[in-house]
């Protein structure tokens, strides 16, 4: 079934110059989409309403402040599956625990600067893609 995800390659990924690695990856994958691109740096009201379900955690105020850091890469990917299929290229949280092969595993290191945001879910992805993109159609 198509789908629409919210995509974002962070402030690392862009400092480190892997825009071009990370979206590749994402583009070579059959029938997906990138369909709306942008380098935006991200503001504090933005990244509140993105990491709303973090708020009060110990990781949450380091969290905005990286995120606000510099810019980032805002994506809208279309297609087959893409929600699950573009978390399953970023693999798990932890850089460290992520496998190699996937986003996270070949190039982090550090929890809080993983490379790249993906919605985890049909309901985030419909939430998301409105904070970043709310005049996409
Ligand atoms: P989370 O939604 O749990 O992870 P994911 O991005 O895989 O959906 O957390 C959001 C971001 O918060 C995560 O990408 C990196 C950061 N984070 C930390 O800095 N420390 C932590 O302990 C956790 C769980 C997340
Ligand atoms: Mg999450």
């Amino acid at each position: 079934m198509s789908e629409r995800t919210l995509v974002l390659l962070k402030p690392d990924a862009v400092r480190r110059g892997l825009i071009g690695e990370i979206t590749g990856r994402i583009e070579s994958k059959s029938d997906w989409a990138v369909t709306a691109l942008e380098l935006r740096t991200l503001d504090r009201s933005t990244l509140e309403q993105h990491y709303a379900e973090h708020v009060g955690k110990p990781f949450y105020e380091p969290l905005v402040e990286f995120m606000a850091s510099g810019p980032s890469v805002v994506m809208v990917v279309e297609g087959e599956r893409v929600i699950e299929g573009v978390r399953a290229l970023a693999g798990p949280t932890d850089p460290i625990a992520a496998p190699p092969g996937s986003i996270r595993g070949d190039f982090g290191t550090i929890v809080r600067e993983n490379l790249i945001h993906a919605s985890d879910s049909e309901e985030s992805a419909a939430r998301e893609l409105k904070i970043f993109f709310p005049d996409f159609s």
